[in-house]
């Protein structure tokens, strides 16, 4: 359903996120110059409920998804003061994630949706961890991000709204799944990214000489397990661990992360230039693992030698919120982008044509 310019000075929607083990519900308005403000911004993690586990158990989650959602949404609904029908359109995370808890919030959205009449809109919800910047810093296309969250590690080219290339990915594990197995490893708590970085403040990073998998490789793909091989080797061979080894072990493995991460986006830099003919408006770093300041500040390095601007949303921001949901539902329903009400949920949905038509050929 396409709007008219003029309506969409009071575009309002309602943003609804379950894909992991966050419930999240947001209200995002399109001002009419064209800026993104949140109006409600409602978040419940589960993290305790996963916590004795050292991850995320799917069963558990869709659980506490489908007790949370209904009344998140009220909240968020009355924090921006507006009830459901003052709503222009309905967007929910319809993949990829945990399917069972991606059916509750899209069933959720669903249900809104038909009651009052307005388009639905099925987000990709690694779009919305790619597009949050131009929420939060009105950033023009085209852009080259790092999104890097707990399920994946990609590097993209954003050339517009549902206009992705990817320029590399992890082979293996994700940077966020990384930074939890470490955790898991030493005996720190989940989620394990900001304990790790927390743990590195004291530690010393050249005590331990870890592997910098990929670096130097002329494609900007990632691989991780064997960091977390010869950081399992590390760990023993200085055990039992003292609170100064666990530090000495984060501060190690964290920066070996940032080198590779400098080192796969200098490459992914100059894919881009080489792809898209252009140097990028921005670099952009997204998904969980952006919160963690040791791989914002190399970023900020690595961007200030380029002479491009970097931009990383808040940290409320980065990891999974239903701001950004909300966000992509207006960049998407504002281009008429919207879905029929039978839309499926989507366990796995890459961003890309390429990785997309790969994944239908083998469906
Ligand atoms: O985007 P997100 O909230 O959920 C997913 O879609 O995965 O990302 C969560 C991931 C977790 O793996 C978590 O350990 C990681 O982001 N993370 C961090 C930090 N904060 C969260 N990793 C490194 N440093 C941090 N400060
Ligand atoms: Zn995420």
């Amino acid at each position: 359903m396409a709007h008219a310019p003029g309506e969409s000075k009071r575009m309002r929607v309602l943003g609804i996120e379950t894909t992991c083990d966050e419930t999240a519900a947001a209200v995002v308005r399109l001002r009419s110059d064209g800026v993104g403000e949140i109006l409600a911004d409602e978040v419940m993690s589960q993290i305790a409920a996963h916590a004795a586990f050292g991850g995320v158990v799917p069963e558990i989650a869709a659980r506490a998804h489908v007790e949370i959602v209904d009344s998140l949404i009220a909240r968020a609904l009355a924090q921006a003061h507006l009830s459901a029908k003052d709503l222009d359109g309905v967007a929910a995370a319809a993949g990829p994630g945990l399917i069972g808890g991606v059916l509750v919030g899209l069933m959720a959205a669903k249900g809104i949706a038909l009651a009052i009449g307005k388009p639905l809109i099925a987000v990709n919800h690694l779009e919305a961890h790619a597009l949050t910047a131009r929420l939060t810093a009105s950033v023009a296309f085209p852009y080259l991000i790092l999104l890097a969250s707990g399920g994946h590690t990609q590097i993209l080219a954003v050339k517009g709204v549902g206009d992705y290339e990817r320029l590399g990915a992890t082979m293996d594990d994700a940077i966020g799944e990384a930074f939890d197995k470490t955790a898991k490893l030493l005996g720190l708590p989940y989620p394990g990214g900001p304990a790790v970085e927390a743990a590195a403040k004291d530690g010393d990073p050249e005590r331990f000489a870890l592997p910098r998998p990929m670096v130097g490789r002329p494609n900007a793909d990632f691989s991780l397990s064997g960091l977390k091989t010869a950081l399992r080797l590390a760990a023993e061979s200085a055990a039992p661990l003292r609170p100064r080894d666990v530090a000495d072990v984060c501060a190690s493995f964290q920066a070996a992360v940032v080198d590779v991460v400098e080192d796969r986006m200098r490459i992914g830099l100059k894919l881009f230039r080489q792809r898209l003919g252009r140097a990028p408006e921005a670099v952009v770093i997204a998904g969980g693992v952006a919160a963690n300041s040791a791989l914002r500040q190399a970023l900020e390095r690595f961007c200030a030698e380029a002479g491009l601007p970097m931009v990383a949303p808040p940290q409320k921001l980065c990891t999974d919120n239903g701001a950004m949901i909300a966000w992509a539902g207006v960049e998407r329903l504002r281009l008429g982008l919207t879905d029929p009400l039978d839309v499926p949920a989507r366990p796995r949905w890459p961003l890309d044509a390429k990785s997309q038509r790969a994944l239908n050929n083998k469906a």
